[in-house]
């Protein structure tokens, strides 16, 4: 080998490096986006990627999304295809579209190569979104849910449809429409054969849709209230439903009332004791909520039960504040009675000494004894105790 080829050799080694790196650079970003929903919940995002014809062999890049909310980056997934699938509730967005962005990422083998930058997909629903009904809730029982809701507008003609949430394709198969409706007073219902606890719901007019999960709820639990011994055992049945949640008791007592206290049971024998009082009256109410690692449902507050009664304690002090009084001022009345009709014994009348004498000098003796008289009353009193006129005309000094 010459000198000469050697260099030459080296020459082009160094030339085709610099090329090759001069090629790598950013990934080239996905191109021609678009997207089509698969159901009512499930959008799926295409595009095409073009791949660089110098980006070395085992360099396998891949797609990362985001689905962007408000000002946060959620990040969905990374994927070798050219598309994705995601779930998407109206309830979760602010306005009436999704973006998505994607990018190119690269792996340690790409050498020189860098992420690309990001692409936006932006996904609108199928109809626009709105708010079509309120206090939208189901009742589970074993065998499905009974859901009901108050339209806002009763003269659209809402269609209802459901599925498990989610977004395979096995899952995507199942949508099923709604065929047993029903109207109960203010509410529109529904009963859906589905007794899952991850189910979505698709609401939909002509004109507007809008997708959610439905507050669950189950009968209010009803308590059993018995006296043992010195306490009041309360029980009640678990719900029927979701018999693997764990379930939180909320209890909630007033006795003599007294302001009302709540506590929290989450032992699974749905039992519980209270020391009991019983000059008390005791009123109960509770409701039911699963705990952590169930999708919640819950109850509303049952209606009051009661237990026992105020008694003698507080009666007593009832009748005692109302009869003490009655008697006491009975007693006053009485006294006061008494004593004006008896007013002459209790205090006798002490005729005037200076009127007497004056009748003494003006009249004589033929006066003098009517006046002492007046003084020795007590025997007609005797017989007649009550006359007091017949008393006040005595004292009349002007005759
Ligand atoms: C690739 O990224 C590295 C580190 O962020 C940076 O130093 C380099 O300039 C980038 N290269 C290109 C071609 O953008
Ligand atoms: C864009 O995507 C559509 C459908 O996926 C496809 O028919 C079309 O050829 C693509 N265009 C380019 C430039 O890749
Ligand atoms: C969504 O993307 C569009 C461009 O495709 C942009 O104009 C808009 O501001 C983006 N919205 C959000 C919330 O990021
Ligand atoms: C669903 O609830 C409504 C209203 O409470 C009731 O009339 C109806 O019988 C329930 N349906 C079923 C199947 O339980
Ligand atoms: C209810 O829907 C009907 C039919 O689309 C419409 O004419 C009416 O204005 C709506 N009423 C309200 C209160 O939105
Ligand atoms: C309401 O919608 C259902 C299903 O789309 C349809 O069968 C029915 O005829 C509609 N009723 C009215 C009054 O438009
Ligand atoms: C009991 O639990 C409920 C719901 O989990 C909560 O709102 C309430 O504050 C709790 N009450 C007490 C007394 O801990």
């Amino acid at each position: 080998m010459t000198l000469a080829w050697q260099i030459f050799t080296c020459i082009a080694c160094v030339a085709l490096t610099v090329v090759s790196l001069c090629n790598a650079g950013k990934l080239p970003p996905p191109t021609n986006l678009s997207h089509k929903w698969l159901d009512p919940f499930t959008v799926t995002v295409s595009w095409s990627w073009e791949q660089p014809h110098n980006l070395p062999n085992n360099c396998k890049i891949k797609f990362e999304i985001h689905r962007v909310d408000k000002e946060l980056n959620k990040y969905v997934v990374q994927t070798e295809w050219r598309h994705f699938t995601n779930s998407c509730l109206t309830e979760e967005m602010d306005s009436d579209y999704w973006n998505y962005t994607i990018r190119t990422i690269s792996n340690p083998h790409c050498e020189g190569w860098n992420d690309s930058l990001s692409v936006i997909a932006t996904v609108h629903t199928t109809k626009p979104r709105a708010e079509l009904v309120k206090d939208f809730k189901c009742n589970l029982d074993p065998k499905g849910m009974n859901c009901s809701w108050i339209p806002l507008n009763r003269s659209l003609n809402l269609t209802l449809s459901y599925r498990k949430c989610g977004e395979s394709d096995e899952l995507i198969k199942t949508l099923k429409e709604c065929d047993r409706y029903y109207r109960h007073g203010m509410r529109d219902g529904c009963y859906l054969n589905v007794d899952d606890r991850y189910t979505c719901i698709n609401a939909q007019t002509e004109a507007a849709l809008s997708t959610f999960k439905p507050l669950l709820v189950v009968p209010s639990p009803h308590l059993t209230i018995k006296q043992v011994e010195k306490n009041l055992r309360l029980t009640w049945t678990p719900p029927e439903v979701a018999v693997n949640c764990d379930w939180i008791y909320e209890l909630c007592f007033k006795r003599c009332n007294e302001q009302e206290d709540c506590k929290n049971i989450t032992e699974k024998k749905a039992e519980t004791n209270e020391p009991y009082d019983d000059n008390c009256f005791y009123e109960f109410r509770s409701r039911v909520t699963t705990g952590h690692y169930c999708p919640r449902v819950s109850s509303d507050f049952s209606e009051i039960q009661t237990y026992g009664s105020n008694k003698p304690p507080d009666e007593t002090l009832t009748v005692a504040a109302i009869v003490i009084p009655i008697i006491l001022s009975l007693c006053v009345m009485l006294s006061c009675l008494c004593f004006k009709r008896h007013r002459t014994i209790l205090c006798p009348i002490i005729p005037d000494p200076s009127a007497l004498f004056k009748e003494m000098m003006m009249n004589g003796n033929r006066e003098l004894k009517p006046t002492e008289e007046r003084v020795y009353t007590p025997v007609p009193e005797s017989t007649e105790p009550c006359n007091i006129e017949k008393e006040n005309s005595v004292p009349q000094q002007n005759s």
